[in-house]
């Protein structure tokens, strides 16, 4: 045996060695769609957990929804995480997702149950949260603009210029406002209101809870979001009054789905059974995330909302979930109201 022989054996030899390492690396593709400073917080806790490396993009809810639908012949995404359920549950109903029973399914409430059980399985709830709209109460002083109380309020021409929502298209907080108004007025009713509320929108933002970021940032008066991203920003300490409307509101069950066709489908379900532990969901407290934890053992935050004490609404997730109903009323949203002047 030449050197040369020897030297290519031992790279060879070393090569073989550690070669089982490089290629067993564990993966998991997370989509997340809640707030980012979560999605990072629940990243590394599953990474610590199980050693599987996790890489993960935060979008939100409807902008996932058409990333997974976009992927579906080639999918890239092993689990989503977060966002509202209304897409999870079109997702399911498309055939995007995958059926899983988890067998942590007995320390959760019933509400994130039956948003499985809705979806054959496909989808499953993790939290649950409130709508409502948050203002900060310096720059309404600033321009004397009366304490709004109710949905209705914000149609006032006074506030023309001073309140923000997000393109229920690519936001699940948006839609969730959507489908509230129509539940809460009827379907008419509902998109005349939307019509009025248009003419005193500033900016319609991508993410849902952009327009309370910029209210605490004293760039805009009144953010249309969930209130637990309204109460973030005051724990921030920013000068934010949170509001639950008072003719009632509509709330969310943020969801989580295993991505149908998923390269990591263990580590996937490895995911789903971690994400819904008390320890995983507690996790929540460490970054301000004020969502009610839909396992029974997991720690709320006492400044969460009380949904007990919201006037909430009996939404319909089975009907604004499903797929005819969240594109009909997306396609009239855009063609009815985004287009008018304002
Ligand atoms: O910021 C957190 C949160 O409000 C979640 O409770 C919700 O599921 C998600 O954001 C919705 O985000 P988006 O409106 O951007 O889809």
């Amino acid at each position: 045996m030449n050197k040369l022989t020897v030297f290519a054996a031992g790279v060879c030899t070393t090569f073989l060695a550690s070669a089982p390492f490089a290629f067993a690396a564990e993966k998991l593709t997370f989509y997340c769609s809640a707030q980012e400073e979560w999605c990072q917080v629940v990243s590394n806790g599953f990474q610590d957990a199980t050693g599987i490396d996790v890489a993960m993009t935060r979008k939100s809810s409807g902008e996932t929804f058409a990333q997974v639908k976009a992927e579906a012949s080639n999918p890239k995404g092993d689990i989503w995480w977060g966002g509202t359920g209304d897409p999870h549950l079109q997702a399911a109903e498309e055939g995007l997702t995958e059926p899983y029973v988890s067998p942590m399914r007995s320390e959760l409430n019933d509400w994130s149950i039956s948003q499985a059980t809705s979806a054959d399985d496909k989808t499953i709830g993790i939290y649950s949260g409130a709508l409502g709209y948050g203002y900060n109460t310096e720059l309404l002083a600033a321009n004397n603009l009366p304490e709004p109380a109710c949905w209705k309020d914000l149609l006032k021409p006074e506030y023309k210029g001073h309140v923000q929502m997000a393109n229920p298209n690519s936001s699940g907080t948006a839609y969730t406002t959507l489908a509230t108004i129509i539940q809460l007025f009827g379907e008419d009713e509902g998109f005349e209101f939307m019509k009025g509320l248009h003419k005193n929108i500033n900016q319609y933002t991508k993410s849902g809870s952009a327009p309370i970021k910029a209210a605490g940032r004293g760039e805009n008066t009144i953010g249309i979001v969930f209130m637990h991203d309204a109460v973030a920003q005051a724990v921030a300490g920013f000068p934010i009054k949170v509001v639950a409307p008072c003719e009632g509101t509509g709330y969310e069950i943020g969801s989580m789905s295993i991505i149908k066709g998923a390269r990591n489908l263990e580590n996937a379900k490895k995911f789903y059974d971690w994400a819904l532990s008390a320890d995983a969901q507690s996790l929540a407290l460490q970054v301000d995330a004020f969502q009610v934890p839909s396992n029974k053992g997991a720690k709320t935050s006492p400044m969460a909302p009380d949904l007990a004490s919201i006037k909430l609404i009996d939404y319909d997730f089975v009907k604004y979930g499903s797929s005819d109903e969240r594109k009909r009323l997306l396609k009239k949203w855009d063609d009815e109201v985004s287009v008018l002047p304002q």
